[in-house]
């Protein structure tokens, strides 16, 4: 749990601010919200005390017996300004302390964000161009607008991001760091297979996993190293991102980057077959109606094989995970297939997930259960990608600490 405060500027994206705070408290975290005074043209104070569950005031001259243009911003392990308009950053740029938020910034060592919102024209004034930069060399973060639809007809870049999109930069503040010195190998997304120079077999992995545990991961204070195989959504910032496309080259990059990492992920979806020749030219359709037979050959399983290789190479990651794509049938469930598969693999953790084609892959959500090789009882997982992920970032963070399976 982080103590949080919540500065809230008079711009029109306020509405969104009220939906942060709410991601803000269901995280945990405990929320002060601090508007500047006529924020109340667009959310009211009583939204915001009964969002926050606490007093809230625009004024330094309230609850003065706390001296709370100080101690707010000296409690707080971190100060947002969402929306940041730019007023508030110009007076926090000068050092003007007029009000209760901009005296809380004056006051907290805690590390600040803002997010600005604001017209195009100001955003790219001189005037405020000056201020983001010297607030950004004092160390303030300052997230840079999305560019879209603003108040009026007009759009460009202004826009304050989705309240979801400044929960997730943020994390690496929010988050304990459960795996600081600790370096982290991740796969994800799914191979492609190719066929010949336009066609491939490919799976419907999108990589939102993959990429969530990454986050995640960097956000818990690891040294995280990304191998992306077809992302359909961007990598993370702050990890050291590797390409790799079909079976073969993700298995070449896992050998060249595993080697002194303390923990090997596997999420992405690995094709298990590839075509046993890759034409040099498009196969074309043929006069006669006959269509092509396509064999396919055995992909080597990098999962089991780096397992196994560490039996003779150290220095190989000593924790390594798995995921597991299963469907139940009348001979098991997801969990006994889990079960065997874990056995099977030999790796340390394996990741559970039930998949059909409406369920896992390429949602935005995600349910699992994480089986632990030592036999810890199994932990259960369901949420958001980012949530899921922040569970088996736990999970891993406490089994290499040898507490596996403790936590909920
Ligand atoms: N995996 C791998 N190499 C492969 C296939 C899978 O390293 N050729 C890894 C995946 O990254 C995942 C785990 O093995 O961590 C399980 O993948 P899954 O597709 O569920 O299992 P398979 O071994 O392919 O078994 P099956 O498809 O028969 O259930």
């Amino acid at each position: 749990m982080k103590r949080i405060v919540l500065g809230v500027s008079a711009g029109i994206a306020a509405y969104k601010s009220v939906l942060l705070l709410r991601l803000l408290r269901e995280a945990g975290h405990h929320v002060d919200v601090i508007p500047t005074s006529n924020v109340e043209n667009f959310v009211g104070i009583a939204t915001w005390e009964a969002l926050s569950g606490n007093p809230v005031t625009a004024s330094v001259f309230e609850a003065v017996e706390n001296v709370n243009h100080v101690r707010l911003g000296q409690l707080a392990d971190l100060v947002l300004v969402v929306p940041a308009t730019a007023d508030i950053m110009a007076k926090a740029s000068a050092g003007i302390a007029d009000d209760l938020l901009t005296g809380t910034l004056l006051a907290t060592r805690a590390p600040v964000v803002m997010a600005p919102a604001m017209h195009t024209e100001m955003w790219q004034h001189a005037a405020t161009r000056n201020n983001v930069a010297t607030l950004r060399e004092r160390g303030v973060r300052v997230i840079e607008p999305a560019s879209g639809r603003l108040t009026g007809k007009d759009s460009g870049p202004g826009r304050l991001p989705e309240p979801e999109e400044i929960f997730a930069s943020i994390q690496d503040l929010l988050s304990e760091p459960i795996l600081a010195g600790t370096s982290v190998l991740i796969t994800a997304g799914g191979t492609r297979e190719p066929l010949d120079p336009v066609r491939f077999l490919g799976n419907r992995s999108s990589g939102r996993q993959g990429v969530a545990l990454a986050e995640a991961a960097r956000a818990a204070g690891a040294e995280v190293t990304l191998i992306a195989t077809h992302l359909e959504v961007p990598p993370p910032h702050g990890v050291n991102l590797i390409h790799a496309s079909s079976a073969l080259e993700l298995r070449e990059a896992v050998f060249e980057h595993a080697p002194g990492k303390d923990v090997l992920i596997m999420n992405a979806a690995v094709a298990d077959f590839r075509p046993a020749t890759i034409e040099n030219s498009k196969i074309k359709k043929r006069d006669d109606h006959s269509a092509p037979v396509i064999e396919l050959v055995r992909n080597p399983d990098i999962l089991a094989e780096i397992v196994q290789e560490r039996g003779t190479k150290a220095q190989l990651p000593p924790f390594i995970v798995g995921f597991a794509a299963e469907t139940g049938d009348d001979q098991g469930t997801v969990l006994d297939y889990g079960r065997a598969k874990l056995r099977r693999k030999g790796c340390e953790m394996l990741v559970v997930n039930e998949v059909g084609t409406t369920l896992t892959f390429g949602q935005e959500t995600n349910a699992i259960q994480v089986l632990f090789a030592d036999g810890s009882e199994a932990v259960q997982a369901a949420g958001s990608k980012l949530d899921v992920a922040r569970v088996v970032i736990e999970q891993i963070s406490h089994a290499i600490k040898g507490h596996a399976g403790d936590i909920s």
